[in-house]
């Protein structure tokens, strides 16, 4: 058996998605403990191959334990998803018939206390996802201007208090650990009587500014297009809607043909689709998935198909 802890976020709909096949090539672009990754090996028996990208080395250790009855048919590589073309060059490998990407932290990463993703756990202001990102929260906190970190936490937390968060961080500054950015935020942001933590926001805005989430995304996208065979899949789980709004319109841009503007009289097709919207709204997590685990609570997949 293996080290995995339990079925990764929407397992049944990934492999329901990719629909794997003997005979195919796969990317998890985002393998972290090698979950869906043996899903679709499973799926794929006896000769369907698997790349497995993560930028993580303890992600990448756990799933070589997860996916070692497999070892024949897989390629690991400690690397960015946003190298995606380049890896595939790298193994010869010209088109896949799948891709998933699952973005964000995992459960691993989220629990694990020295790493400084939770504000739950005393620890060094790190949230890096791999030793590849330049910058630590703590360069982050302890760097930027007034003015820069309250941009920061606006737009990627979504946090109304951002202005008073930034100032509060400036007069405490320097801040080294996680207890202590929670103290500055708790001063400043108490309770509302919200379902979450005055500190949740600021602390995804850090980790996504950290390990560029949101650019990686954008990069890698028009990449998985390029790399699907015809009627290959491409299936993306998001955790917030700055991810998901960044995938669905990409997904609707990549569904149209592209017409030449309406003032020329003539319609020409520019560019035909190169992508088919498999579901038009994204498919959320059972019941039972977010029972199993309350992070699937704000998971949204989005599938599409190589035209
Ligand atoms: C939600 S977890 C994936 C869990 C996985 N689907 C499973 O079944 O266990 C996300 C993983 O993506 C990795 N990751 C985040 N950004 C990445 C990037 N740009 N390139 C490669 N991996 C990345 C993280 O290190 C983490 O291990």
């Amino acid at each position: 058996m293996n080290d995995a802890p339990h079925k990764p976020v929407l397992y049944k709909e990934i492999i329901h998605a990719l629909q794997p096949g003997r005979g195919g090539r796969y990317v998890d672009g985002t393998l972290g403990a090698g979950g869906h990754a043996r899903g679709i090996l499973e799926a794929s028996a006896p000769d369907g191959q698997l790349l497995g990208l993560d930028v993580d080395p303890q992600a990448l250790a756990l799933a070589r334990k997860t996916l070692a009855p497999y070892e024949q048919r897989i390629h690991l590589v400690q690397a960015s998803y946003t190298s995606l073309s380049a890896q595939l060059a790298q193994l010869g490998w010209d088109a896949v018939d799948g891709i998933v990407l699952d973005l964000g932290a995992s459960s691993m990463q989220f629990d694990t206390p020295g790493r400084g993703f939770s504000f739950q756990h005393e620890a060094p202001l790190d949230m890096r996802f791999g030793p590849s990102a330049l910058q630590t929260a703590a360069d982050l906190v302890n760097k930027y201007s007034e003015r820069e970190l309250a941009d920061l936490i606006y737009q990627y937390g979504e946090e109304r208090d951002s202005r008073k968060i930034a100032r509060a961080i400036v007069r405490a500054r320097p801040l080294h650990t996680t207890r202590e950015l929670v103290a500055v935020i708790e001063a400043v942001s108490p309770r509302r009587g919200d379902r979450v933590h005055p500190a949740t926001r600021t602390f995804q805005a850090l980790r996504i500014a950290v390990n560029e989430e949101l650019a990686s995304i954008e990069e890698v996208l028009p990449q998985a297009v390029a790399s699907l065979r015809t009627r290959g899949r491409l299936a993306v789980i998001s955790f917030h809607s700055l991810e998901d709004r960044i995938i669905k319109e990409f997904l609707r841009e990549q569904s149209k043909d592209l017409v030449n503007p309406p003032y020329e009289r003539i319609y020409e097709v520019e560019r035909k689709a190169t992508l088919k919207e498999v579901t038009r709204k994204p498919v959320m997590p059972s019941d039972e998935d977010i029972k199993n685990n309350p992070r699937a609570r704000s998971a949204k997949l989005r599938i599409a198909e190589k035209t």
